[in-house]
């Protein structure tokens, strides 16, 4: 496919992704490169500019992570950023140090708005600064286009080579202007047309599968989730019933889901496939009789999930493709693309390949956001219910009962979720709030109900807010709220009697509770 490309080149900083979906949304297509990545593969890619991203190192120390000369002379226009700033200067012959004063959080900087690069921004805005060295003396042949009051290089150009080097952050939010500034970049000095869009996307990818696979078969494990339910939709439009699609219902979902999906994606629903739901619920709970340990239960979950799919796939037979949901960030993060490495493995059912018999794993997603597949699944015409899915983890209900899992628990958490997910929604705060359900907890304890006495369940609610799942904060719902979820499943949920409500942030909480 014919696009145009820039490329982000990873030092190993904590905005890198942040860093290429800014550049996306410009509506320029932006890939992410470790900076181990061999130059002449970058240039081979014929970028129309390149980014270097922020990291944590010095970049005059040995062994820090570093780039050469030639980079900044193969004629592509370069945006250094923070440790991708200072280290542009140092190669090219300016000087790094220790700060005097350490710069962190938001700091009024100073633009000169001639420069292409601030052209449209306010002489003073306010950016994000979070660094312990500064450029202190500028390369050769670049001007100072920025300041603050302790950072006397907060920005510098040199226009003859299309370099540019920031020393704050414009892809965070806090850098007011900063969508502007890298806009500036990508459209202004790199010349880049901006028409990369979803509904090409959509159209380009729907063309590209089709010739790709031709007449052939292709198998998708479906579960219902907004990455593998894009995945399916877009293959069933590129090749309608040579698809088929598994969904096990491992009766670890929420409240109706089963239901939902089939509904969807079954005979009944709008899309040209083959759909087989495997209801599993028995075999999954026989197999979690008597375990307690969280992580052997994951196990067990994971591996009844890969016998289930054989069993299937063995029914089907040979295929020639095999789909997998696959999106950006997992391809970063597990190192396949940028620097900083940090592999999920708890994320993802492991060995389902070994067990189909298939040529080629296809995968569609491969290159997309979440926001972007959200909305490729849009275009796509799938319900917003499922687009706009909260997170659901893989093992389901298992980690949200703490404890023995049971057919009879199953039924008092997914009953309970479904009251608390109902009235969110009547509070209008479904939208707002990252992650939010009932978990059953392990304790019994002593209530009244009419004149009888009661030994019965404690439900926990959660609801936390997040950006990236790795660090939340509990959600504050209004009392009132808490209170009518906390009667209502009182009274229509039975084996509860008691609700509390989950104030722990994560760390040292996780947003489950297993
Ligand atoms: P924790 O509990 O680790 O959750 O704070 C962070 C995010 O990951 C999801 N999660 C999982 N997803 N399999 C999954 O597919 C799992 O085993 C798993 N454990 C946690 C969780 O829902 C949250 O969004």
């Amino acid at each position: 496919m014919d696009r145009e490309l820039v490329v982000v080149i990873d030092f190993g900083g904590q905005y890198n992704q942040l860093v290429a979906r800014r550049v996306r949304e410009c509506n320029v297509y932006c890939e992410i490169y470790s900076y181990k990545t061999d130059l002449a593969k970058i240039k081979a890619m014929n970028p129309k500019g390149i980014i270097l991203t922020g990291g944590p190192n010095s970049c005059y120390e040995e062994g820090a992570p570093t780039c050469t000369k030639e980079l900044f002379e193969m004629g592509i226009p370069v945006l250094g950023l923070c440790y991708g700033a200072q280290l542009m200067q140092l190669v090219l012959g300016g000087g790094v140090e220790k700060a005097p004063v350490r710069e962190y959080g938001k700091i009024e900087v100073l633009v000169n708005t001639n420069s292409k690069l601030f052209s449209g921004v306010s002489p003073t805005t306010v950016c994000w600064m979070s660094h312990n060295d500064y450029i202190s003396k500028t390369a050769p042949g670049f001007e100072i286009v920025a300041h603050t009051a302790d950072c006397p290089v907060a920005a510098a150009q040199n226009v003859d080579k299309n370099l540019y080097a920031i020393q704050f952050h414009p892809e965070v939010l806090h850098t007011q202007e900063g969508t502007k500034m890298l806009s500036n970049f990508v459209l202004g000095i790199c010349g880049c047309a901006g028409d990369w869009k979803m509904d090409s996307f959509v159209e380009n990818s729907v063309k590209a599968l089709r010739e790709k696979i031709g007449g052939g078969k292709v198998l998708c494990a479906l579960s219902g989730g907004v990455d593998s339910s894009v995945a399916a939709v877009l293959l069933s439009k590129a090749i309608g019933s040579q698809l088929t699609c598994v969904f096990v219902d491992h009766g670890l979902l929420r409240k109706d889901e089963g239901d939902e999906v089939e509904a969807v994606f079954g005979p009944e629903g709008p899309y040209e496939l083959n759909f087989i739901r495997v209801n599993a619920q028995e075999r999954y709970y026989s197999k979690l009789a008597g375990v307690t340990e969280p992580e052997q239960k994951r196990k067990i979950i994971g591996e009844e999930f890969i016998r289930v799919f054989e069993e299937e796939a063995k029914k089907i037979g040979a295929v020639d493709y095999l789909v997998q949901g696959t999106i950006y960030p997992d391809v970063v993060e597990s190192g396949l693309g940028g620097e900083s490495a940090v592999i999920k493995s708890h994320h993802n059912v492991g060995g389902l390949p070994d067990c189909v018999d298939f040529k080629e794993i296809i995968e569609p997603l491969r290159d997309l956001f979440k926001d972007e597949v959200r909305k490729a699944g849009l275009e796509l015409g799938i319900p917003e219910k499922l687009v706009f899915r909260q997170p659901f983890p893989g093992p389901g209900l298992g980690i949200r009962i703490i404890g023995e899992v049971t057919a009879e628990k199953v039924h008092i958490v997914q009953d309970a979720d479904a009251i608390y997910r109902e009235e969110i929604a009547k509070a209008g705060l479904d939208k707002s709030i990252g992650q939010y359900f009932a978990a059953l907890t392990n304790m019994r304890s002593v209530g009244v109900m009419g004149d009888e006495r009661t030994y019965d369940y404690a439900v926990a609610l959660r609801a936390v807010n997040t950006i990236d799942f790795m660090t939340a904060e509990a959600a504050q719902i209004p009392f009132e709220v808490l209170q009518t979820v906390m009667s209502r499943i009182i009274n229509e949920v039975r084996g509860v009697n008691r609700v509390f409500y989950d104030l722990t942030s994560k760390p040292p909480g996780t947003i489950e509770f297993e």
